[in-house]
């Protein structure tokens, strides 16, 4: 089995986890998988993933060797694999674009990004040059102009593209067309994680209709201590999470709600929570005899690694898509892994047919 070439734009929380992630499994052998809901995926292992190039701007990553800069401040999720082999990637500079907000600025440098005095790299050849099969994105939220720099570099140099962020490329029908012209697989968008806030709200919103009852008013109030977080403090660029987020869990009810009677996004920044995100779901409905119910649900977890649980499936999906020239949007894998998918089904379904697409049985 070849190996996965993998590149990733924004080394940040995310890719820190993920990058950690391949080691600490790898360490583990095939014993003790917890955490994985496919310690082999389509012939592919954990180990079988190789970094091959990185981007980023920030001054305490760029220039520095991946293995490094993973654990460079502003990042701050949980470290739980520190010895981390030597890549011989050192990370790039990638076009700052509208990557960073204003207002990032006027936070502590511990807390905040801080732009590398350093020119752009040539992308596009980068990508070529250290043969990568897969780019991940995992620009800010509100990046539009950046996440479609790298989508277009992907398409550029036939790279598949996984997109964890939430601006519209996979489930934007010109970008899929795109994608879909050029038989490159595209899996997006906006990575929903392996236990978080998203699945669980839209399980719970599947099960009232499945039980009969009628979701009459919900939220879903989120809180972390992470540039991500810092990063939606401003409301400008915060537009496609909401819509992203929102969708995801209208798309579960046999009646969506009304705009007012929904709301859902993240709430706030508290610098000492760190990478721990939580979360406050309330969900208000009638049951027989249209009598008054509610629940209320604290979910407290730690938002990277959450994530790379799921994007390492993501990525084996998109080289396995590379393997059987299939190009364009990934549906199954798209409707498991992201909130915001070309089609939205039932979380019951998309694992049933992400499993047949991965064994080939569709
Ligand atoms: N559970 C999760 O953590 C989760 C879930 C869903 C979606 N996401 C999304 O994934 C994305 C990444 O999340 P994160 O927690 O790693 O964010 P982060 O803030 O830790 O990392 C972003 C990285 O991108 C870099 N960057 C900014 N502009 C850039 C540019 N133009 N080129 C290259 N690099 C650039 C930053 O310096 C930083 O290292 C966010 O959009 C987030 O909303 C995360």
């Amino acid at each position: 089995m070849s190996k996965i070439r993998l590149a990733v734009a924004g080394v940040g929380n995310c890719a820190s986890a993920l990058i950690q992630g391949l080691t600490y499994y790898t360490d583990k052998g095939s014993v003790d998988t917890a955490g994985l809901l496919h310690p082999e995926l389509g012939g592919y292992r954990l180990g079988d993933i190789k970094i091959v190039a990185a981007f980023d701007v920030d001054r305490r990553k760029v220039g520095k060797p991946v293995e490094e800069a993973v654990f460079a401040p502003p990042n701050c999720t949980t470290i739980f694999q520190r010895e981390l082999p030597a890549t011989g990637v050192t990370v790039q500079m990638g076009p700052v674009l509208d990557g960073i907000a204003e207002h990032m600025a006027r936070y502590p440098e511990d807390h905040a990004f801080r732009i590398a005095d350093e020119k752009p790299c040539d992308v596009a050849r980068v990508l070529r040059d250290s043969k990568a099969d897969v780019l991940v994105c995992y620009m800010p939220v509100g990046s539009e102009e950046a996440t479609q720099f790298y989508a277009q570099a992907a398409l550029d140099t036939g790279v598949a593209f996984v997109n964890c962020m939430p601006v519209f490329i996979a489930s934007d029908p010109e970008w899929a067309e795109r994608f879909r012209a050029k038989n490159v697989p595209v899996v997006g968008d906006d990575i929903k994680s392996q236990f978080g806030a998203t699945i669980t709200h839209r399980v719970l919103a599947r099960l009232m209709g499945d039980r009969g009852v009628r979701l009459d008013r919900t939220y879903q109030l989120n809180t972390g201590g992470n540039t991500d977080f810092l990063n939606m403090l401003e409301q400008e660029r915060l537009r496609t999470k909401r819509i992203s987020k929102t969708q995801s869990v209208q798309s579960q009810l046999d009646h969506p709600l009304d705009p007012e009677n929904i709301h859902i996004g993240p709430s706030d920044y508290v610098a000492w929570q760190k990478d721990n995100k939580v979360c406050f779901i309330r969900m208000e409905w009638r049951g027989f005899g249209d009598v008054p119910c509610n629940l209320e649900v604290r979910l407290s977890v730690e938002d990277s690694p959450n994530s790379a649980g799921v994007a390492i499936d993501a990525i084996r999906c998109a080289k396995l898509a590379l393997d059987r020239g299939i190009g364009g949007p990934l549906e199954e894998i798209s409707a498991f892994a992201m909130k915001h998918p070309p089609h939205q089904i039932r979380d019951s379904e998309a694992i049933g047919r992400l499993e047949r697409w991965i064994a080939n049985k569709l």
